[in-house]
């Protein structure tokens, strides 16, 4: 029975399903799980080398997750309960992370004062402390660095006493190993890179090539300009919009509409308006939806990618409190089918446990899924290590956007769930804790390692012949007890497995 009559007989019989009703069926394959090709797509314009997304939640995506799940091919989407001033921050980090040569240095001159200089660096959120110093025609003079920053008692002191002269500097088509010998071997933290006038060209700062050099660079995802990818998320209406130009400004690359139910007036006139606004210049993911009919009117009114799930979340309990939802694995097929063909990617987002479950939701048509809970216990989500009163191990805090806690810090949270604050607050999720699962690119080893696997069986080759071969079983309880380890006792802890 193909995919298309599995899910018409299921939809004839009332039945929605989810992870643990399917399995997909193995199939004549001449692919090695080492030879398939998991790159997808996140949205129009937006490629991913793993089909790996992590949640925009305040436990999962800051900063460290966003650079190292983008150095492993994948993306990050930064939460929005922060400012906007903070999470255009964060944007900054992610891009400036890979960030081998600075092309138009911030510059300051030898009449400004430290004072000047601090407060330039205040208001304009800069992190960094190296500043070359320019004449009017651009030439460069000196370099105010860290240590001549900490070493100026008065702030009145001008940058031209507390500037150094004695400069190393390289030529403006230097390459980045031939930067780094240079620092090295000069024993210089930074590298002002000069044209044939003496004019400033750029700047190679030691950590950032350092850091780029020893590193797989083949797998990172990266822009044209090389620095990673990263996406944020937004809310709905004015404050969205406002939002969405500082992140734009910061080089976000993809804007994601964020909000519990994407087939609603807001989203569509904040989507509309967003498009209007950059057209082809950033893409705009809209969700979280999980009926054909809102993607397809999504796609109508802009949307460069669709994101799925209402309520499968593992902190999520949307369903419970309101009774509404779907089950993912229908969701997931219904909105792919109604949006196929019109170049619109669908992001599976919630209720992934095990890897098998990534390849099950690819195989009923996402092109990338999404996680929350499991990369929340990883070393590089932001929550906090601490011991579970009730089991005495040591876990990390994880919690829903729209538990009570994050709804009444953040505006955002409560904007996600359509609630001003005015009236009662009422959940739609929980919060917790979860296992510990050490470092990120371990686990994302072993989640595409699984996909990898599970394409081999189909014989999928890429993401594409996973998403159109995908064809399944419905499940009793008694394949599910078969699926999983029985009559064994004492399992010792695997990589990739835990039951529950
Ligand atoms: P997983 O299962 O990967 O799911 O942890 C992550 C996704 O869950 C959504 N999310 C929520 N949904 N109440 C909800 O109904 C919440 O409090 C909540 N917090 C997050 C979100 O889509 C996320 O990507």
């Amino acid at each position: 029975m193909s995919k298309a009559e599995f899910f018409r007989t299921m939809d004839s019989i009332g039945l929605a399903l989810t992870f643990g009703d399917v399995l997909l069926k193995p199939g004549y394959s001449e692919v090695l799980p080492a030879d398939v090709d998991v790159s997808t797509m996140f949205s129009r314009h937006v490629s991913l080398k793993i089909p790996i997304v992590s949640a925009a939640m305040d436990t999962v995506t800051g900063d460290l997750m966003a650079i190292e799940l983008a150095k492993l091919g994948g993306l990050g989407v930064i939460h929005r309960g922060l400012s906007a001033r903070d999470q255009a921050k964060t944007v900054v980090r992610v891009k400036m992370h890979m960030n081998g040569r600075i092309n138009t240095p911030i510059c300051v001159r030898m009449d400004d004062t430290i004072g000047n200089v601090l407060t330039m660096r205040e208001e304009r959120n800069f992190e960094f402390h190296t500043f070359p110093v320019t004449d009017n025609e651009g030439k460069l003079i000196g370099l105010l660095t860290r240590r001549r920053f900490e070493m100026s008692e008065d702030e009145d002191t001008l940058v031209s006493s507390a500037m150094t002269t004695d400069l190393v500097t390289a030529p403006e088509g230097t390459s980045l190993a031939e930067a780094y010998r240079i620092m090295i071997e000069q024993d210089e933290k930074v590298l002002p890179l000069i044209d044939g006038g003496d004019r400033l060209a750029g700047m190679c700062l030691f950590s950032d090539v350092k850091r780029i050099m020893s590193s797989d660079a083949g797998t990172h995802n990266v822009d044209s300009n090389g620095q990673l990818i990263t996406a944020a998320a937004v809310g709905t209406g004015d404050e969205a919009l406002e939002r969405a130009e500082l992140l734009v400004g910061k080089g976000v690359d993809v804007i994601v509409i964020d909000t519990a139910h994407g087939d609603s007036k807001d989203v569509f006139e904040t989507l509309k308006e967003l498009k209007s606004h950059y057209g082809d210049n950033v893409d705009i993911v809209a969700g979280n939806i999980s009926q054909g009919s809102a993607a397809k009117r999504l796609v109508d009114a802009g949307a460069d990618g669709i994101k799925v799930g209402q309520g499968p979340g593992s902190i999520c309990t949307t369903r419970i409190v309101t009774g509404v939802g779907c089950p993912q694995v229908k969701a997931v097929y219904k909105c792919v089918s109604a949006i196929e063909g019109l170049g619109v990617p669908v992001c599976a987002d919630g209720g992934i446990e095990n890897s098998g479950e990534i390849t099950i939701i690819i195989g009923a048509g996402a092109h990338s899924v999404m996680l929350g809970s499991l990369l929340a216990g990883t070393d590089e989500a932001p929550g906090t290590i601490t011991t579970d009163p009730s089991s005495g191990q040591r876990v990390k805090y994880i919690r829903g956007m729209g538990s009570l806690s994050a709804m009444q810090e953040s505006e955002g949270s409560r904007g996600r769930y359509r609630q001003d604050g005015t009236h009662t607050l009422v959940p739609e999720g929980i919060e917790g804790y979860v296992a510990l699962r050490g470092s990120l690119a371990d686990l994302v080893k072993q989640l595409v390692g699984g996909l990898r696997a599970g394409m081999g069986y189909v014989g999928a080759a890429d993401i594409k012949e996973l998403r159109e071969k995908g064809e399944f079983d419905l499940l009793t309880q008694a394949g599910v007890k078969e699926s999983h380890p029985h009559g064994v006792t004492g399992i010792s802890e695997a990589p990739n497995y835990r039951r529950g």
